[in-house]
């Protein structure tokens, strides 16, 4: 079926977060509820508190995104829903309310997955100004708080692993450094503050899965490093403590964009995506930039905003999946974990249909 206004909903994490998009990408309306308040005196996602976060939360994100679109949910044609991966109890929140607004209005109901969602998120349009978006097939970093995995899109929903962390996701690697240098949660967007006016060099740290020929990565020998340097040093202050921020993002990012080139270069497409909530980091855009030029790769970066969780993103998927006719029943349940991202096994990629 075609569809003309899809509502999104998401509650896989700690954004409760409703949208509205119509079929060309462009975002009508979109409301987040963080939990960053709620989690950030625990250091990172408490789940029962996400939870019932989400109940308090949802109606009047709901409310909020409906109310900016002339006609409310009357002008609505379908319900896009992440189902998963994501916290069980948390997901339930957004399903339950996906699932009972799709009854209660006779409209067809799609269930999205969160990685697909996050990768998608490029074909997003907000404003006036139309970006530039890629051909598939394309390569996309996808770093987010809970994964971090090198694909190849080969289309809408098609996405085939090429690496992924051994570890720690990259926004855990940021979060827990954080979390051990004193600045609270979430980490990823206090160290990019910091380590603008940082020294990264004046703090040696290693460079995670550097090695040539592995699209591997691993973040859980950083997090130790650094928690050396703070047991020998004590936690830094002032200038310190932005040198070591500046060291933990070089670190991060340098890992994160040289693996990213050479999945573009195994795989021959030079279109590189970056993804997910530490695409927000602005030392990785700016380090992406350089070496994609460099290496003439196009590089295609969402705004901020349609990087970290986001509900626009899950109506954009619920479009192709209509086209497809894809639709969801009363028994969708939800999924904590992707089958394609299993640790340590990667799955070998289908060859991609066009050439680059
Ligand atoms: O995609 P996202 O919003 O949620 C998940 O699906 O996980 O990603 C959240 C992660 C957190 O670890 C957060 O610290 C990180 O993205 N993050 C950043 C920045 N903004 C968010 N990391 C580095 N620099 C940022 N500016
Ligand atoms: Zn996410």
């Amino acid at each position: 079926m075609t569809a003309r206004l899809v509502l999104g909903i998401e509650s896989s994490c700690d954004e409760t977060a409703a949208a509205v998009v119509d079929a060309s990408g462009l975002v009508l309306s979109d409301v987040i509820a963080s939990q960053h308040a709620v989690h950030g005196p625990f250091g990172g996602i408490v789940p029962e508190l996400a939870s019932r976060a989400h109940v308090e939360n949802l109606v009047p994100v709901l409310e909020g995104a409906l109310s900016a679109v002339p006609g409310g949910l009357g002008a609505i044609d379908a319900i896009a829903v992440t189902a998963g991966p994501g916290l069980n109890g948390a997901l339930l929140v957004g399903l339950s309310a996906a699932k009972a607004m799709a009854w209660a209005r006779g409209l067809p109901l799609v269930a999205v997955d969160h990685l697909d969602a996050h990768l998608h998120a490029i074909f997003l349009q907000r404003g006036p100004v139309r970006e530039a978006v890629p051909e598939f097939p394309f390569v996309a970093l996808l770093a987010s708080g809970g994964h971090t995995a090198l694909y190849r899109v080969d289309g809408p929903g098609r996405r085939a692993l090429l690496g992924q962390t051994r570890d720690d996701a990259a926004g855990e690697a940021f979060d827990k450094t954080a979390k051990l240098l004193g600045l609270g949660y979430p980490g990823g967007p206090r160290i990019d503050a910091l380590a603008a006016t940082g020294d990264a060099s004046r703090v040696p740290l290693p460079r995670p899965m550097a090695q040539k020929g592995s699209l591997e990565l691993s973040f859980s020998g950083l997090k130790t490093a650094v928690a050396r340097w703070v047991e020998e040093h004590g936690v830094p202050e002032g200038a310190a403590l932005a040198d070591v921020a500046a060291a933990v993002q070089a670190a991060i990012v340098e890992s994160l964009v040289k693996k990213s080139i050479a999945a573009c270069e195994q795989e021959n497409v030079p279109r590189l995506v970056l993804a997910g909530g530490v695409a927000a980091n602005r030392g990785l855009r700016a380090r992406a930039a350089e070496l994609a030029a460099r290496r003439r790769i196009a590089l295609f970066v969402p705004p901020p905003r349609s990087c970290t969780d986001n509900a626009a993103m899950i109506a954009w998927c619920g479009f192709a999946q209509l086209a497809e006719g894809r639709l969801a029943g009363p028994e969708l349940a939800p999924y904590s974990r992707s089958a394609d991202v299993v640790r340590g096994k990667i799955r070998r990629p289908r060859p991609p249909r066009s050439a680059p």
